[in-house]
């Protein structure tokens, strides 16, 4: 499987799969700073939940090596505030905040002194969330299984799969175990406009591991289900509530609400670092609004509109918990009502 990024540890930086070249190029791009890393997040050269989270520990190394205070306390404060900076880098995917409130919440409950060892502490725990967010994508993909029909076709929306994370991925990662058992029959892959993932990247995936994969534009999935079509609807999110209510890429609300109407099942996957119990309700979450431009033109380049037109871009949507026929993770399936079981899982995995 291709590596979506990469620590180099000999000229210590970041190696990032630039996402916004595929499928035409595949460019490895090397980080070097906190500002290449923020750019890299905020357009996207690296995207889907978990990887940001990832990206932004390996961030956290570059930061930390790039600051020049001797002192103690100085150095913490100068760290502190641009780890602050990286988080603010995108607002929905809670992976971001997740991973660097992780490194920096160990950090303080070290008995650390010498400011130089700190950056190469924080490059052994950035490994550390790398290699976990590749072993909870395994876990993900195998308790998954349990929901597959034979042959079952599969409707999803974004990229979920090994570009979106550091491992196999969350919703297409269940559909490449699927189908390395021979349960896919095919994948319908929303193209996800405005900036495409589904056209561009789940379909290439897909490509990559030989599974079956349609592309349909967005306002075709109402029109594929009535036709019995689609088995069941698989997505990831960047953000899930305590009641369940999970933030994914604008789009999958409505493909809920289709699923309901046609009364297919509609299962979110994600790890525990998707999940934000701070949060009790769907309406709390941040939801990222991006350049209208996105929407106006194709990819940054033909413009579909008139000059001077208006549009909206919000990046996310909300899907409600009634909407939702189970929640996927690593330790199992979560069902409803999503409260109670996001409650105690909260117990069992504090911090999520
Ligand atoms: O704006 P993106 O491309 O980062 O949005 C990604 C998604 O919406 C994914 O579905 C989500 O991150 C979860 S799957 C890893």
């Amino acid at each position: 499987m291709i590596e979506t990024l990469k620590w180099d540890p000999n000229e210590e930086r970041l190696i990032l799969l630039d996402q916004t070249k595929l499928p035409q190029e595949t460019i490895y791009r090397p980080l070097e700073t906190l500002d290449e890393v923020i750019e890299a997040i905020q357009a996207l050269r690296v995207r889907g939940a978990p990887a940001i989270g990832v990206s932004a520990a390996y961030g956290l190394v570059i930061t930390a090596r790039g600051i020049n205070q001797t002192d103690f306390e100085g150095y913490m404060a100068a760290l502190r505030e641009k780890a602050d900076r990286l988080k603010a880098a995108r607002p929905t995917a809670v992976n971001l905040q997740w991973a660097v409130e992780c490194i920096m919440g160990r950090l303080q409950q070290m008995d650390l002194h010498a400011v130089e060892n700190i950056p190469g502490v924080i490059l052994k725990m950035a490994i550390e969330l790398h290699e976990d967010d590749r072993q909870r994508c395994e876990l993900m993909a195998e308790q998954g299984q349990s929901i597959l029909p034979p042959k079952a076709r599969v409707l999803t929306h974004c990229n979920t799969g090994f570009l979106a994370t550091a491992g196999m991925g969350t919703a297409l990662g269940v559909v490449i175990r699927g189908h390395e058992r021979g349960m896919i029959e095919r994948v319908y892959a929303d193209e996800t406009r405005p900036l495409l993932q589904g056209a561009r990247l789940t379909a290439w995936e897909c490509q990559q591991l030989g599974i079956p994969c349609t592309i349909i534009c967005d306002n075709m999935a109402g029109a594929l289900m009535k036709q019995g079509a689609v088995d069941l609807v698989m997505v990831g999110a960047d953000r899930i509530a305590g009641d369940g209510s999970a933030a994914n890429k604008v789009g999958t609300y409505g493909l809920a609400v289709l699923a309901r109407a046609h009364r297919l099942p509609f299962y979110v996957v994600a790890p525990f670092s998707t999940f934000d119990s701070r949060l009790p309700s769907g309406d709390l979450i941040p939801i990222e609004h991006r350049n209208p431009e996105e929407v106006l033109r194709v990819m940054g380049r033909c413009s579909v509109a008139p000059d001077q037109a208006e549009a909206w871009n919000p990046a996310f949507d909300v899907t409600p918990p009634e909407l939702i026929t189970g929640i996927i993770t690593e330790q199992g399936i979560l069902k409803p009502p999503f409260d109670v079981a996001i409650a105690t899982l909260a117990k069992l995995q504090p911090g999520i």
